[in-house]
This record gives C-alpha cells, sequence and structure tokens, in this order.
C-alpha cells in the first residue's frame, strides 16, 4: 500500500489549458495537455488526500477518487478555484491559463470577410496571484512555471511574486519535457531550496513533487 502521508488533507489541483472564445466556433489556447495536473491529482488521491481537481478541457479520464469540476475560460477557473480555495490545504496550480482572452466575444460565427486581422486581447486575472495574497496560515501554494530560458531567475521571481512555498519549473524548450509529452523534469525552488528532479514519468514526477510538499 502506498504511504498514507496525505491523510486527512484537502489537495486542490488545476490542470490543462484554458480556452479563451473568439466566436461560437474559435477560441485561443495553449499545448497543455493537463497530463501534468492529472498525474498529481491520482498520486494525491493514493496517499491519501481528498482531492479536487478543477480541470480546463482535456482528452483525459478523471483519475479514480478525484472530484473533478470541469471549466472553460479563465474566468471560470478563476472563480471555481476561490470558491474552493478556503477548505484546501495544498494547493498545486499546474494549469496553464491563458494569460489574454479576447477583448469581446461575437455571439455568431464571424465570417470569412468580416474577420479582422487584429484581435484585441484583455488581461485575464492572474489566479495564482490571488491565491497568494489570500493564503492562509499553514495552506501550501504550489506554482508551476513553463519556461525556455533562465529557469532558476524566472522561478524565484515568481516564488516571491505570487508568494508561493514552492514552485515547480518546467523546461517547454526540452524534447522530453512539458507540454504534451509523457514525461517530465522539473527544476523545484523554494525558499530554501533548489532541487532538480531527474527526467522520469509524470506519474513518478507527480510523486517526487508531493515527497517535497510533505518536506516542507
Ligand atoms: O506568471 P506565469 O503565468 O508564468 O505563472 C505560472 C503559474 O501561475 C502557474 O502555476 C499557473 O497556473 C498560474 N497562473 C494563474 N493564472 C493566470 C496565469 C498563470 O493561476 N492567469
Amino acid at each position: 500500500l502506498t504511504q498514507q502521508d496525505l491523510a486527512g488533507k484537502t489537495v486542490l489541483v488545476t490542470a490543462g489549458p484554458t480556452r479563451e472564445p473568439i466566436d461560437p466556433a474559435r477560441f485561443l489556447s495553449n499545448r497543455s495537455s493537463g497530463k501534468m495536473g492529472y498525474a498529481i491529482a491520482r498520486a494525491a488521491f493514493r496517499r491519501g488526500a481528498k482531492v479536487i481537481l478543477v480541470s480546463g478541457p482535456t482528452a483525459l479520464t478523471c483519475p479514480a477518487g478525484v472530484k473533478r469540476l470541469e471549466v472553460q475560460t479563465a474566468q471560470e477557473m478563476y472563480e471555481t478555484v476561490l470558491q474552493h480555495s478556503e477548505q484546501a490545504d495544498i494547493i498545486i496550480k499546474s494549469a496553464a491559463v491563458a494569460d489574454y482572452r479576447p477583448g469581446e466575444q461575437a455571439v455568431h460565427k464571424v465570417k470569412k470577410e468580416e474577420i479582422s486581422p487584429a484581435l484585441s486581447l484583455v488581461q485575464n486575472p492572474d489566479i495564482l496571484l490571488e491565491l497568494g495574497r489570500r493564503k492562509k496560515k499553514g495552506q501550501l501554494l504550489i506554482g508551476f512555471a513553463a519556461e525556455s530560458r533562465r529557469l532558476r531567475e524566472e522561478g524565484e521571481k515568481k516564488l516571491k511574486r505570487k508568494n508561493l512555498d514552492l514552485i515547480a519549473v518546467n523546461n517547454i524548450s526540452g524534447e522530453n519535457t512539458g507540454f504534451e509529452s509523457e514525461s517530465n523534469q522539473l527544476l523545484l525552488l523554494s525558499k530554501s531550496r533548489v532541487e532538480q528532479l531527474p527526467l522520469t514519468g509524470k506519474l513518478h514526477t507527480a510523486d517526487l513533487l508531493l515527497d517535497r510538499i510533505c518536506s516542507l
């Protein structure tokens, strides 16, 4: 039996991309598959946690025992996460939230002749930043960062700015890491420690990440 080191804890995990509609047929999104977040949800449940998974659109099935709440847009993810954040002991934000959304959404499909070559975009709320502001005593907040260069510097900046306990930096320019991949190689940064995880499967990566979180 897996060690039940998360028994009695509520873990809130976010996963996948968000979709930001342009019209009823089109949206802006990104390459996130949701695999890392789903692996974390699965691993946390196995270790005894009550797991709430707030997921953007993915092709993945919900891991057994996990309560999944499905959302589409960053705004919906923001609302759903904030509704459940109070009860969470540990929040792991592995979703790739779209930073921007189209300024307005057309009610009807925009015709080819009418499509404006310039989309006007507005900024989405930063969910993690807001969670960092509201963080309760004893609550652990873990962020992800998808970076293609200066991994440690970028990670340290976000750790501080978003008031996180730990950040997992993904190298998205690696061949076997990050978006869509089955494996990952995370750089973990906390205030006091830097740890390079090995290149390994996402479920094993999830367990190594949870090991670190349990030791915080
Ligand atoms: O600043 P950056 O977007 O790189 O930070 C990534 C982290 O912030 C991830 O954990 C992601 O889930 C979270 N995030 C968020 N809301 C946003 C953008 C990012 O929660 N609008």
